[in-house]
């Protein structure tokens, strides 16, 4: 038997270490979980905890580390679970706390780690906490929103987060007062200036660290104060943020990850890298690779991660995404270019930083065009599990989601994205995701290594260097889906040959350059040494 080309690491025993270690969250692949359309248990076509339980084995054959639950606590849902009406219980929607625990208890079995959507900034109306204070300007709770006699203040120069309406003020009749929302009308913002409100939203989050979670995705986390000065991750939201992050501290192997309002620099949730987010969002790249990947040239999306290194702290991670609940289905934003969600995942997988993969990217899962909350619902579609058998009529077949009928319509194409389907093949998106998330697996370089980017001759090839102490990889990305290219990156001076693990682009030395032949729409991961 020949001998491998180099001795190959335990990827097994790597990842275990690695996933145990304290910087766990910077080598998990984290799936964002919308329950409601994950899978339903019983028939009511309303996905459930229950539901969720029974897919972890295929969540973990997948590759996937870390569960993100968007919102599970009950609510009214006129935000889709982010206007919390009880922030100490589970949408009986979606089962009961015993169900929570269950599942907690079954993903830590698995190694797998499960972290809470925590909607701080605002509540639902129907929380007791504003049916309180609403009912008069003297009451325990009346300072716990953020009431006045007009609809404005001089000291809340916010305006209403685009897309959530025109105004943030509503007339509330029963105070006979407006009261203040950065979102819908539905979701008061409380009145973080009074300590109360603090010490009882820091009380939900040990509440949650008890029961075992670990960790938070801090929803809009930045909107937390509002003042005169701005509205937006003020000096008394980042004091709030470090008290949060000291609680966790307390905790050990817990992590958050902070959700930045506009496209900015995430630079500002890190603090110091030690005492503010372990992880933040990317928003320019999950908002905006459509516009750099459905592009020809590989010079913005070069520029965006060396510009992020550049202004992030040392110990700083991003969160890494190309879709969510709240945009496009990547499937959408690659505009039905599967090679364009291709470059998407792969540079996801392998830049600096966490993937969030977004349940049903997987699969290239399609848009849906129902509405029933607003129309977001696009992207919020459930999962496709099964065939539909040839007699069955499509409408009444629930794909494996549900025996009954769906909370909301199918997206499109389920014939052929859904599970079923694509395993069988060996093309299928779900068969490349298989391959990403293996490649990254127990392989420090791509969590918590350095990046190079090489630059080549070549505008359309993306060329980059990910390191870690004893391990070198090179990815290349093409942008051409037509033509093949050479691309020279003088002075690359890469460590030694290469072994390619994924793809099809070919890597070669002459000196102290590198070479690459990219295939049109080519790509390829190589191990260099
Ligand atoms: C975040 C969520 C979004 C929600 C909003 C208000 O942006 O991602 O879905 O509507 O906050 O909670
Ligand atoms: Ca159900």
């Amino acid at each position: 038997m020949a001998e491998p080309v180099y001795p190959e690491k335990d990827r097994a025993a790597e990842a275990a270490r690695l996933l145990s270690g304290p910087e766990w969250y910077r080598h998990a692949i984290f799936y964002q979980v919308y329950v409601r359309s994950l899978q339903d248990s019983n028939g009511d076509g309303i996905g459930d905890l229950p539901g969720l339980i029974s897919r972890l084995d295929y969540l973990q054959a997948l590759g996937v580390d870390a569960l993100w639950l968007m919102p599970v606590m009950p609510s009214p849902f006129a935000d889709s679970g982010y206007d919390v009406s009880d922030y100490r219980d589970i949408n009986p929607d979606y089962g009961t706390m015993a169900d929570f625990d269950a599942l907690l208890a079954a993903a830590h079995a698995r190694g797998m780690r499960v972290i809470l959507d925590l909607v701080l900034n605002h509540t639902s109306v129907a929380h007791p906490w504003f049916q309180q204070s609403r009912q008069s300007l003297k009451n325990p709770k009346a300072d716990w929103y953020v009431w006045s006699d007009a609809p404005g203040r001089p000291d809340i120069p916010c305006g209403p987060v685009p897309t959530f309406g025109t105004s943030a003020w509503t007339w509330d009749p029963v105070r006979g007062q407006y009261y203040f929302h950065r979102f819908y009308p539905a979701q008061p913002d409380l009145n973080y200036w009074n300590p109360d409100v603090v010490a009882a939203t820091l009380d939900v989050a040990r509440f949650w660290l008890d029961r075992g979670v670990d960790g938070f995705r801090c929803d809009a986390i930045g909107a937390l104060y509002e003042s005169a000065a701005g509205c937006d991750l003020i000096p008394e939201t980042v004091a709030y943020i470090k008290s949060l992050r000291q609680l966790l501290n307390a905790y050990p192997g817990r992590a958050m990850v902070g959700e930045p309002i506009g496209f900015g620099s995430e630079a500002p949730f890190f603090g110091s890298g030690q005492d503010m987010f372990q992880m933040a969002f990317d928003f320019n790249y999950g908002f905006l690779w459509g516009g750099y990947l459905n592009g020809a040239s590989a010079q913005p999306i070069a520029d965006h991660f060396a510009a992020v290194l550049q202004a992030n702290p040392p110990g700083a991670q991003n969160a890494l995404y190309i879709d969510s609940h709240d945009i496009r289905r990547a499937f959408q934003a690659a505009l039905g270019v599967e090679s364009h969600l291709r470059r998407a995942a792969l540079i996801q997988m392998t830049m600096p930083g966490t993937p969030f993969v977004y349940y049903g990217d997987e699969l290239a899962l399609r848009p849906g065009s129902e509405v029933v909350v607003d129309t977001r619902d696009f992207a919020r579609t459930p999962m496709l599990w099964k065939e539909a058998p040839p007699a069955l009529g499509r409408l009444d077949f629930g794909w494996g989601f549900t025996t009954g009928r769906p909370w909301i319509a199918f997206g499109a194409e389920p014939d052929s994205t859904n599970l079923e389907a694509e395993e069988l093949d060996p093309g299928s998106t779900y068969a490349f995701y298989r391959s990403l998330l293996s490649l990254r697996r127990g392989r420090e370089a791509f969590g918590a290594g350095s990046l190079r980017i090489l630059p080549t001759d070549d505008d359309s090839i993306l060329l980059y260097l990910r390191e870690s102490s004893d391990e070198s990889y090179v990815v290349v990305v093409g942008m051409d889906e037509k033509a093949w290219h050479t691309g020279l990156a003088a002075g690359a001076n890469l460590p030694g040959d290469a072994e390619r693990l994924l793809g099809d682009a070919q890597l070669a030395r002459t000196g102290t350059a590198a070479v690459v032949h990219v295939p049109p729409a080519g790509m390829g991961v190589f191990r260099v040494r």
